[in-house]
Order: C-alpha cells, then structure tokens, then sequence
C-alpha cells in the first residue's frame, strides 16, 4: 500500500516524484524513490532542460537525461520528460536572441527534434512547452514568443509530435490550477495548437501551492473540466505546498489538508491521469533555495522521515 497504489486504484495511471542526478547517490533517498508502492513515476527536475542538453549550439549531452530515464526503466516507472521549450535554464546563445524568424524556428526544432528522438519510446510524456504564460494570461515575452510570435508554440508540438509519435505531449504551466486569467491564457494555448493543426495531448499544472492559500477542492476540479472540455487530459506535475521556516503542527495540519484537496480533485476528474510531487522530501526541495524564509513542502522531512498526517493525508483521499 502506498501513494501509487492508492492512485492506480483509483483509476490513476500514476502517483510521482521528480527527482535528480546529484541525490541519487544518497542511498536511503534512492531506496525511497524506487519504491514504487509510492512512486510510480519519475521526472527529472534538472537534466533534460535545454541548458543540460544543448549548451552550445547543435552539441547534445543527454548523459544525465540517461541516467534518470534508465533508473525510471530499472524501477518500472513511468518518466515524464520535462521541459523542451522554456524561457529560463535556457543558454545565453538562445535567451540573448539575436536570430531572425527562420533562424530560431530551426533551432528550436533541431533542439526538440534531437532530444526527443534521444529518449524516444522512453518518455511517457513531453512536457513541450514551459510557463509560456504570464500572470494575466497574456504571452510572456520570451525569446521564442519575440522572435517568432505565439505560432512557436503549435511549431514546437508539431515537432515533438513527428520525432516521437506515442510520447503524450503537453503544456505546463504554474497558477494555472483554478480558473483566472491565466488558466483562461492556458486554455487558449490548446485551442491555438489544434487550429494550427499540431497535437497537444494534455496540460499540466504544477501546482507550487502555499499551505492555508491553495485553490479549494471545487476550484481545483472545475478547473481541471474546464481543460478536459477541450479535448485533452490533465496532469497535477510539481505539486508542493510550501509554509514558512520553521514548520508548525499547525501548518503542516492545514497543508496535510491542502494536499488532499488537490488529491482529491484529481480524483474527481476522470482525465486527470496522474499525479507528481516535486520531489518527495525537503531535503531536496527547491524551494528554500528560491522562497527564502520558506520550505517544510513535501511528505518527507529532511531526514527522510515521512510525515505520518501529511502522507495519510494525500493516502486517504485517493
Ligand atoms: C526547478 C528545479 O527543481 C531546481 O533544481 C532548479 O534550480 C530550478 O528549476 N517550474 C518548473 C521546474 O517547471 O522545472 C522548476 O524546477 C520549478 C518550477
């Protein structure tokens, strides 16, 4: 019995992690990833970003993308890949522009075309474009929405698409998980993908949620319909739920209750089909290192111990 199991049983493909290179040399960490009562799924949180792959132009280093997607074939878990096509952990020679419209559609397409027949078979799921959106659900202006307008998104799944056809393609983004400006921005990038003709199979929220401040459960779930209605499926894919430093049990209570509430409105949503925390315990989280002040986000305390209410929490409510 665990996450994963719960998940699968109620009707779930998946319950994950993300996870990357550097900890894995911890043992006891590693153990507790390959677990697969409750972690049926892994994504890298690091090492399949253009910065990783593609730091100098047309020179591809997919070795520790390797290591992650062989760990998830040694484990049996699914590997969510993540990400082709965003405007941070981007190398200066694409972020700093400088290309006309042909130049950078040929390389953003060499990049995806390389990577993703790299891992092809092995990527359960693409995430192809990251965060395009900004607050108020208009373009962000990155270098691929400058150079060559908002056509660079259905550009870049008709690419992902052709090099590797099963892969579930989608698009991820933050503050996208109830309804507002932003979902509404989301919403309209899938429309805009199916007119130009291109495949986009899923969107996903990450969910980087504060405790005591996330979307209620009813938010979360119509929010999710609000995507399926447009034919494609839905994803929870960095789900934490940070608080300020150091915890309280009256914190980690609220945000056992958080937890569950996303839980729980995937649960609701048949075309919700999986489930991904980033990474599973605040030894590892990014968050302390970019919230300062904040962290105590995740299931498993910095000792790897689990926190019994928070992980029964998310348990109970599949
Ligand atoms: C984060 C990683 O976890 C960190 O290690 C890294 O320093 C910055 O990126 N949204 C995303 C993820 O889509 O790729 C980010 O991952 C967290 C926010």
């Amino acid at each position: 019995d665990g996450l994963n199991t719960r998940a699968v049983a109620a009707g779930k493909q998946y319950f994950g992690s993300a996870t990357d290179n550097g900890e894995l040399t911890d043992t006891a960490y590693a153990a507790g990833l390959a677990n697969t009562a409750d972690f049926g799924q892994i994504t890298p949180g690091n090492s399949m970003k253009w910065d990783a792959t593609e730091k100098s132009r047309d020179t591809f280093t997919f070795t520790n993308g390797d290591v992650i997607a062989d760990l998830a074939a040694k484990n049996g878990q699914k590997l969510r890949c993540h990400t082709l096509v965003w405007y941070s952990q981007l190398p200066t020679w694409v972020s700093s522009g400088g290309f006309d419209n042909a130049t950078l559609i040929t390389i953003m397409k060499n990049h995806i075309t390389k990577t993703v027949t790299h891992w092809k078979g092995k990527c359960f799921h693409w995430d192809v474009a990251n965060e395009a959106l900004n607050e108020d659900g208009t373009y962000r202006a990155n270098v691929f929405y400058n150079t060559i307008g908002p056509a660079y998104l259905p550009i870049a799944f008709a690419a992902a698409a052709a090099a590797d056809p099963a892969a579930k393609l989608y698009y991820n983004d933050y503050n996208i998980e109830s309804a507002g400006a932003k979902s509404t921005g989301a919403q309209n990038i899938v429309k805009l993908i199916k007119l130009y003709g291109a495949k986009i199979d899923g969107v996903g929220l990450q969910a980087h949620f504060i405790a005591g401040s996330t979307p209620s459960q009813s938010a979360q779930t119509s929010n999710l319909n609000a995507f399926v209605a447009l034919g494609v499926e839905v994803a929870i894919t960095e789900l934490d739920i940070r608080q300020p430093t150091p915890a309280t049990a009256a914190m980690t209570t609220q945000q056992a209750k958080d937890y569950a509430a996303t839980v729980g409105a995937c649960k609701a949503v048949a075309k919700c089909v999986g489930f991904t925390i980033w990474d599973y315990t605040d030894k590892y989280s990014w968050i302390p290192s970019v919230f300062s002040g904040q962290g105590a986000a995740l299931p498993w305390d910095s000792n790897l111990v689990k926190k019994t209410e928070v992980y029964n929490a998310i348990l109970n409510a599949w």
